[in-house]
Order: structure tokens, then sequence, then C-alpha cells
């Protein structure tokens, strides 16, 4: 067998522990103070600027974290704005939940009417009231900005940084990315587990010889890296990417090659020009490339291929539960056999997501004895070694 991949590590590696003490870091004394200086200071991904297709589209989106309920919206004005989804006379739930388009929102509790900007346009029976300023009764914002398509809160009072410098060297290499997709599938679990635990299942490529040996079984690696080694890991402040290795001795299966015949190949997929790909994606334009790993710290993970993403939200929901939201986007289907194509990769990475989910409960359960504190982490888990040290840089109120 020839010698295997070695990986290309870009950014600081040096001081990334090897050993973390992750029964502390799922202890709910810990969580308690995450919430704070994690949770409530980092710039959130809730959602794409294609969720809102026209004017007056919106979507409610709620955060267990917080017990918060917003409602993100495109004005009139064509302006994407985030609102809490409270009403302002005495706090009722504004919209109930999903998504629609409506020019204003009406609260069912005595009929208030806001504007799909925030502003209050009616007061039913305001003759009624004493001394009430409408124009100080509009929808409470909350701080949020887009990035290409991407849509991300601040939950401070006062942000302590733009959404350009928290996404640091990553803000200028993703233009025109996202632009041409459509969402294909979009589901949410639960699961008992710390947020920390459900974030790692993602960030790494050690595992997917072995968890996901029937449902992927030769997707990655190959006679060349046969230990499947990511060709590149990249450390950036808070965030961090790498790029998973395609097979080139891949044998594909019928299924494959039908899917591929009628549709775009999406993964499997290194046979292609990675040069008309944005600078960020397969960073270091790897000629075996399948696809790349995000973190947008602390939130999303994304794997992002040549012409699909899948996003992977997280929203602790106290120290052992985490709700996951799970959505996959890919290139716009132009006909049927576009849309069976995609259909048909979709539900091949639906399984081996299902085979992440399903390591968290037992690693939860098993840390929480107090039995084992460390775990050990190879240099191929490199990125959930910086994911540690970002969380104690931001509870400490360095980052
Ligand atoms: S709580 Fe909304 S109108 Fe009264
Ligand atoms: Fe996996």
């Amino acid at each position: 067998m020839s010698a295997t991949t070695e990986s290309l590590f870009r950014g600081t590696i040096a001081d990334l522990p090897a050993r973390i003490d992750v029964a502390a870091q799922i202890a709910p004394e810990h969580y308690a103070l995450e919430r704070e200086r994690i949770w409530r200071r980092a710039w959130l991904a809730i959602g794409h600027t294609q969720d809102l297709p026209a004017k007056g589209s919106y979507f409610v989106y709620d955060i267990p974290t917080f017990s918060m309920s917003l409602l993100v919206v495109r004005g009139q004005d064509d302006r994407v704005r985030v609102f809490h989804n409270i009403c302002r006379h005495r706090g009722n739930k504004l919209e109930r939940g999903g998504a629609g388009c409506k020019s204003h929102f009406t609260c069912n509790f005595h009929g208030w009417v806001f504007n799909n900007d925030g502003a209050l346009r009616l007061i039913t029976d305001e003759k009624e009231f004493e001394d009430c300023d409408k124009s100080a009764l509009g929808l409470i914002p909350v701080h949020s900005a887009v990035w290409n398509t991407m849509i991300f809160i601040n939950l401070a009072e006062e942000p302590h940084c733009s959404l350009a410098e928290w996404l640091g060297d990553l803000h200028g290499q993703y233009d025109g990315y996202f632009e041409e997709r459509e969402k294909v599938a979009a589901f949410k679990a639960v699961v008992h587990a710390n947020w920390h635990l459900a974030v790692n299942a993602f960030t790494e490529g050690y595992h997917t010889l072995y968890l996901h040996k029937s449902t992927a079984r030769d997707y990655q690696g190959g006679r060349t890296n046969p230990e499947r080694h990511r060709p590149h890991i990249e450390i950036l402040e808070r965030h961090h990417r790498y790029s998973a290795p395609g097979n080139p001795d891949k044998v594909f299966v019928r299924g494959e090659k039908v899917a591929a015949k009628y549709g775009r190949l999406m993964i499997p997929a290194f046979d292609f020009d990675s040069s008309a790909l944005p600078p960020g994606v397969n960073a270091a334009r790897h000629d075996k490339w399948a696809f790349d790993v995000v973190e947008f710290f602390p939130n999303l993970v994304m794997l992002q291929g040549n012409c699909w993403q899948n996003e992977i939200t997280y929203w602790p929901i106290d120290a052992g539960r985490t709700l996951i939201l799970n959505q996959a986007w890919a290139y716009k289907a132009k006909n049927l056999g576009e849309r069976l194509s995609r259909s048909y990769f979709r539900a091949r990475v639906r399984d081996v997501f299902r085979e992440d989910l399903n390591t968290l409960e037992a690693q939860q359960a098993a840390l929480s004895t107090g039995a084992m504190r460390e775990v050990v982490l190879s240099r191929q888990e490199m990125a959930l070694r910086h994911h540690y040290k970002v969380s104690a840089r931001m509870l400490g109120g360095e980052l």
C-alpha cells in the first residue's frame, strides 16, 4: 500500500491541546457561563435570504437557548430585518410559527397591526390609550447582518464586533457560492447531548472509515490515502475548515451512475475543475477534493460541495440537550431528471447524517458519569482541538 497522504495544516496549531476535559465542558455550571459569554456574544447563523424570496416574506425562528422567538422579514424596501416576535401591546407572540408573505402582521389578541418594517401601523380603539406614542412602539429589533446570502444575528445589547470582523478570513472568500441554490431538504432533531458533542461529531473525518462503512463505504480516501487524512486543515481565529479527500478508486454503483447521468454528481464528486469555485472552497485546490467542512463557530457546521451545501445548525436547549437543524441545499434543478438525481444523493447523505447523530446520546451518557474525564484527540481531530480553544477564549473574554 502506498504511503498515506499527509495533512497540510494552515494556521496556528502548536498550542491546540490534544487532551480535553470534556466532562468539564458538558457540566451544567459550565454551560450557564457559555450561554452568556459565547451564545449571547457570538454572531449566529439563522438562515438565508433565499428563505425570504419576495417583499413581505417572513419566517419565525425560535431559539430554545434563550427561550426566544424571532420574526425574520423582508420589508417592502427589500431590506431583511430581524425582530423579537413580540407584540408591543402586552407581549403576545405576534406570529405563531411557520413562514409566509405579509405586508403587515396583526396580533390576534387585541388586533394591533405592525408593518413589515416593524413600525406600529394601527392601535385598535386608539383613543382609549392615554399618552401612547405609536412611533415608539414598533417591533423590537435584533442586531442582524447578511453575509453573501446568509443571515446572522447577534443577541448582545451591542455586538462587540461586526459580522465581517467575526468572520475574519472567511469573509471575502465565498462570493457567489450560495446564490444558485435551492433548499432540497430540512429536518430537525433534539438530541440528549451537549452542544459541544453535537458540533464535534461533524468536524472530523477520522470516523468516516468506521461509522459510515456501510452508507459511505468508498467516497473518501482510496489507495493513496487509506486512512482518509484530510488533505487540508485550516485553523482561523474563531472558525476552521478542512477538505475531505475524494477517492479516485471509487467504484460507482448502479444507482450512483443513473443519478449522475440525469443530474450533477454531488457526493462523491472529485473529478471536476475547482477553478470556478470561490477561493474559500477547496482552498488548497486539492485535485481529489470531495467537499469541505467549515465550522462557523459556534452554531453552524457547513459541508460544502461543488454544487451543494449541507448546513447543520445547533441551538443548546440546556447543558444536556441540543436542537439540531439540518438543511440540504443544491443546484437549482431544471427538469425532472435533475430533481430525481438530487433526491438520490440527498437520501444518501441523510443516511450518513443519521449515523453521526446516533453516536451522541451514548457519549453524553458516558461522559456525564464522570468516570472518564478526558478525551484524547489526534491531528485529524485538530478542528475539535481548536473548537475548545475558541470556547475557552470566548469564556475568558478574549474573543
Ligand atoms: S397583545 Fe397584541 S394587541 Fe394586545
Ligand atoms: Fe460523519
